[in-house]
Formats: C-alpha cells, structure tokens, sequence
C-alpha cells in the first residue's frame, strides 16, 4: 500500500479546529482509497514560541524537509505583534517556505456555484470566475536587503528593498506558463512597470519567456489596474502572474469573489522536495476556539496536497465533491452565511458532514 509522511502544522488561532476536522477527514479519504497517511503534528507559530522561544524549532524544519507534504492551517496572534521581528510567528513562516525553497504559490480561485449569493458582489460578474494566481514566494520585497529601522537626526526611518534577480523572475514565469497549458493559456503578468525598475526588470524577463510558449496569451497589467479589474470583470483572468507583495494583495481580493476568504486553498511549490499546502487566509484569533471557523479552505488544500504531491486524482476529487455537496444542501458556516435559508453550522458540524459523504 502506498504511504505518505505528512508533516502537519496546527498553528495558531483556528489551527488546531480546523486541522482536526481536515484530519479526520484526509484519514477516512485514505481508507476509502487505499492509501496510508502518516501524520507528524509539530509545534508552530505561538504554539513554538511558548515552548522553544522561535515560531519555527529546527526539529519542526527537519520534519518539513524530511516528509512528502507539508499540511499547515494558520499562524499569528496579536499578542506576539510586540515581539522583535525574528520572533514572530509570520517570520517562522518566510523561514518555512524559504527553507523549502518554495517559489511558487499555486492560488486557485473558482466559485462553487451554491456559494454565489454569499459573494458581495453581483452574481453575473462572478459566476463564471475560475482563475489561478500564481504568486512568486521566495524573493521580492519579503526578503530582499537592506531592511531595516535606523534612527536618525529627525526621528526614524524604516527601509525595505524589492528585488528580483532574472532568474527568480524566470523561474516563477515558467510555472506559470505550464500552469497556463492545463488552463485556458491565458496569463496577465501584473506589476508595476510604469514606476519600478524591478517591475520592469519583471515585465522583460516574462516576455522573453513568452516566446518559448508562443501558445499561450500573454498581457501585463499595472497591479492598482489588476486590483480594480478583479472586481470590475474577474471572468477576463485565467492566470495571474505575479510577484511576492503584489500575489499577497491580489489573492486576498479574489478570495471574496469566492464569497469569503475561508474558501481559498493554496501550495506553494519547490522543483523538487515537499510542498506545502495552506489555506489563504490567517489564524482570525477573534473567532479562535468558538467552533465558527470555517474548515473548507483547508481541506480544500488538503485536496490540492493530494492531487499535486501524492497523484490521489480520485481521492482529491471525492473529497472535492463532497465539500460541493454539503453546500449544495445549504449547510454554511457563518463566514458564508448570506440568508436565513441558510443551515449555520459550526466548524466540527461541517467536517461531520463532509465525512458522511466519504463512505
Ligand atoms: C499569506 C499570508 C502571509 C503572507 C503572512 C501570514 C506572512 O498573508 O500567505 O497570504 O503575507 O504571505
Ligand atoms: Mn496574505
């Protein structure tokens, strides 16, 4: 039988319910399809700092490197916010991925037709939407130096450096194009060119790319432009590629064409090592241990890890379906709750009744 090592990273917040529901849920989806999963919890985020003082423990690193997938639910909490930056939870995780080299963010967004009224925008704008941002994860103003604080005569001044190097550009730039192969071959590169130099640098390397893929439609867009045509007329994108900040911004606002950011899977991908699988959104520490969290954007990337990491097609599509299903019968959580025909269910209701659809 075969048999998957995952590494798998509660966090913070609404970590622990959402990643014991998906749990459960991933343990009868193997079951059904005959294969193993081994499941490794390591501490991460406040729940490492408690303990080991870091967000990420070496011992938690060494796990990531050593299984097949990463599954990972939600760091952050206001109450480390006063910490110094290398303590911080949302460091651990840049460590995380850049430990990994994990350079592409996969960033699906598709409507499930029973959601369309949970969006807050007009159902003719949104219900066809099935676009993929593909966000670079390893470099640009994330981890580009100098950075820092520094006092000066007149107070203080605080720097970030946004770069990229051709090779970083190209190499995201590839996977989109091969994304854009199994999609519509459509890809909108967004940056902003008409004002820096690294945007330009990006526009020239994605072009000279696009000559290697003379199928695929290649167009820029200046990303305050893209922002404002994610919600003017959403169904124009199939791919967006984009760089580190710009994919951060971006795939927030494209969640809520989902109508909420609890529906969004990711995975973020190296050439070759464990990928990480992650839903977009955070911790929401206000709604944390209240049985309100919605788990779906985590078995959502549950889903992917299975398709992309282990090729359990079948089993990544049940369980798809399944989540399809439940809301198909109306039942929401309250982040999706639009009217009162609506069934309000909690966190743990909800993967109750996804896993009744996996017998
Ligand atoms: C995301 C998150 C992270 C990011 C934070 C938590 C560091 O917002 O994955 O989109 O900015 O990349
Ligand atoms: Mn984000």
């Amino acid at each position: 039988m075969q048999s998957y090592k995952v590494t798998l990273l509660s966090g913070d917040g609404i970590g622990p319910e959402i990643t014991s529901v998906t749990k459960r849920v991933l343990l009868l989806i193997s079951k059904k399809y005959d294969f193993d999963l081994k499941f490794i919890e390591m501490p991460f985020g406040g729940a490492a700092i408690k303990n080991d003082g870091v967000p990420l423990p070496e011992t938690t690193l060494q796990e990531c490197k050593n299984c097949d997938a990463v599954l990972l639910a939600a760091i952050g909490d206001p109450k480390y916010d006063q910490l110094p930056r290398e303590k911080r939870p949302e460091t651990g995780l840049l460590k995380l991925r850049s430990s990994l080299d994990l350079f592409a963010n996969l960033r699906p967004v598709k409507i499930a037709p029973p959601l369309i009224k949970a969006s807050s925008l007009k159902e003719d704008y949104i219900n066809k939407v099935d676009l993929i941002v593909v966000r670079e994860l390893t470099s640009g103003i994330y981890f580009g130096e100098p950075k820092g604080r520094i006092k000066t005569e007149a107070g203080e001044r605080a720097f970030n450096t946004m770069t990229y190097s051709s090779d970083e550009i190209n190499r995201i730039a590839e996977v989109a194009f091969e994304v854009a192969k199994q999609r519509r071959r459509k890809i909108c590169s967004v940056d902003k060119a008409n004002v820096l130099d690294v945007s330009q640098l990006w526009r020239d390397q994605v072009t000279l790319i696009s000559e290697k893929f003379k199928e695929i439609e290649l167009s820029h867009q200046y990303v305050d432009n893209a922002a404002m045509q994610l919600v003017r007329n959403p169904c124009q994108f199939d791919v967006i590629l984009t760089s580190n900040l710009f994919g951060d911004i971006l795939s927030d606002i494209a969640a809520m064409l989902t109508g909420s950011i609890g529906m969004l899977p990711s995975a973020s991908l190296t050439k070759k090592g464990p990928g990480l699988f992650e839903p977009v959104h955070g911790s929401a520490p206000d709604i944390a241990g209240k049985n309100l969290a919605n788990p779906i954007a985590m078995m959502l990337s549950a889903a992917m890890m299975l398709k992309i990491a282990f090729k359990e097609t079948n089993a990544a599509n049940h369980l798809e379906k399944a989540i399809n299903e439940v809301l198909a019968e109306g039942y929401r959580t309250a982040d999706l709750s639009s009217s009162d025909d609506n069934k309000l269910v909690g966190c743990f209701e909800m993967g109750d009744l996804i896993a009744e659809k996996i017998n």
